[in-house]
């Protein structure tokens, strides 16, 4: 979430910050906080542990007109190289727990990452978040893009979302019908994710277990795993594969700096080591030239970009 850049940082500001966040880092680098390792600094990188820090960070903010973005795992992340002004988060702590509701629900932080969230269901038998291996990120940042695979998408096993209101800077429940889920997209930009309430299907462990390995195998198949990427650049357009269309054009393997598109899968672009997000941008723009020339086809990002050009 990203409101107006104020030009300089309050030094009443700083001052509250570091009092109430102590651990607060002013000018953090934020390559260091994405899968793509790219990006310039926060003007403060600050990581919550309980939701009493979340209300004091966004009233801080608020009281001295702070820009506030909330970042997850930074894998679907692009950070534009001046960095991004204002106050940046992370949750951790408190918001990274697990716990099973009644039967087959899951309640979940929104900082808690989904690779450890559906190997923790697993082993207590709880299925139906398998289908999302591969998606790298947190919770909350799952549930704000609705992110997902071929296979079923996070809005599909929500029950309920915990925001924290900004206003009263108490928590409020939303409902699935409030949530708006669709593909790759959320009522949800703009709120503080605080947690959430899953509903997942009773199974047998040694089951879940093995489907997780199968899902595994096929991304460690079809996609570059093991690279400084952030998964889709693009969303796929309707009835049709992007990852398909660059690579009929011809763009894979196309460098921009030390940006390059995927070989293994057109859809990704990694960083060979030192890519700037211009790079990435470059990238972006000559695919997009080339999908609309050769197909008429308009491609719209699915990874996020925060930041400063
Ligand atoms: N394809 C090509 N060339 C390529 C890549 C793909 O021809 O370079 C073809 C494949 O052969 C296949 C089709 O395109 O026939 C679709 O490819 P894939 O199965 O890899 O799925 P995708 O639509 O490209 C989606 C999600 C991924 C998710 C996979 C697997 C989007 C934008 N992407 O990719 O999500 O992991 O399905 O379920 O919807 C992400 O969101 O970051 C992400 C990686």
């Amino acid at each position: 979430m990203t409101s107006p850049l104020p030009t300089t940082l309050p030094h009443a500001f700083r001052e509250a910050i570091a009092k109430r966040l102590p651990d607060a880092r002013f000018g953090e680098p934020l390559a260091e906080h994405t899968t793509f390792k790219i990006g310039g600094p926060a003007d403060v990188y600050a990581e919550l542990r309980t939701e009493a820090e979340m209300a004091d960070a966004v009233r801080i903010a608020d009281e001295y007109g702070v820009p506030l973005t909330v970042v997850g795992y930074g894998s679907n992340l692009l950070v534009l190289d001046s960095g991004v002004r204002g106050l940046v988060l992370r949750l951790k702590g408190d918001f990274e727990r697990l716990g099973t509701g009644s039967g087959t629900l899951l309640e979940a932080g929104a900082g808690v990452r989904l690779p450890k969230l559906i190997a923790w269901a697993g082993e207590r038998g709880l299925g139906g978040s398998e289908n999302l291996v591969g998606v790298p990120g947190t919770l909350g940042g799952s549930l704000v893009m609705n992110a997902g695979t071929r296979e079923g998408e996070v809005g599909d096993i929500v029950r309920e979302v915990r925001v924290l209101d900004r206003k009263t800077l108490r928590v409020v429940v939303l409902s699935p019908r409030e949530l708006k889920f669709s593909y790759r997209a959320s009522a949800l930009d703009d709120r503080l994710v605080v947690g959430a309430l899953l509903e997942l299907k009773a199974g047998r462990r040694d089951d879940i277990i093995t489907r997780i390995r199968e899902f595994q195998q096929k991304r460690l198949a079809t996609q570059p795993v093991h690279t400084h990427n952030v998964g889709s650049t693009f969303k796929n357009p309707p009835g049709q594969f992007v990852g398909r269309l660059i690579e009929r054009a011809g763009l894979k393997g196309l460098r921009v700096g030390d940006a390059r598109v995927s070989p293994v899968h057109a859809n990704f672009i990694e960083n060979m080591g030192s890519a700037k997000a211009c790079d990435v941008l470059g990238i972006v723009t000559a695919v997009r030239e080339k999908i609309r020339s050769e197909f008429g086809v308009e491609l719209e990002l699915e990874m996020r970009i925060v930041g400063e050009a």
